[in-house]
């Protein structure tokens, strides 16, 4: 694993910013206020615009990830296929919203496009996993076999 610093060292440039910030998730798996900083410190970016940039794109993180990451897909053979449903009945199921975490660190929710699975939608893909056809009671099911 690289440190903050290594990465830090490669980058020198504003428009390296979302490379950057790219970088530091991938190793860390999501952006600390402590990186951030450091990422302020390194570019000479003010730390507000360096937020922006964080929050702007769904695909950056702020807070590290629960233990199980749990993806569903959003996409269009998904959406078609009622994903709404799926992803309402994991957060009634866990108590959480898109991109949040579950209290006891457990899951994270996370809405996607396309898993690559069209064929089996509505999916979702639990860590590594990808769980297709599914109907709320089987997402009910799944969920349960992992708490
Ligand atoms: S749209 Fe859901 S797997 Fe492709």
């Amino acid at each position: 694993m690289k440190t903050i610093d290594e990465i830090l060292a490669g980058y020198h440039d504003r428009s390296d910013l979302i490379d950057l910030l790219s970088e530091v998730q991938e190793e860390y798996g999501y952006l600390s206020e402590e990186n951030m900083r450091k990422v302020e410190q390194v570019l000479g970016i003010p730390l507000v615009e360096v937020y922006g940039v964080a929050t702007f794109y769904a695909s950056f993180k702020l807070k590290p990830s629960g233990q199980h990451l749990i993806r569903v897909c959003k996409g269009t053979a998904c959406h078609v296929k009622k994903a709404g449903a799926i992803e309402g009945a994991i957060e009634d199921i866990l108590g959480i919203k898109d991109r949040e975490t579950t209290d006891d660190g457990r899951f994270t929710l996370d809405c996607v496009n396309c898993i690559g699975a069209c064929a089996k939608a509505p999916n979702i893909m639990i860590d590594d996993q990808v769980y297709g056809e599914l109907t709320k009671e089987k997402v009910e099911k799944i969920i349960k076999e992992f708490k």
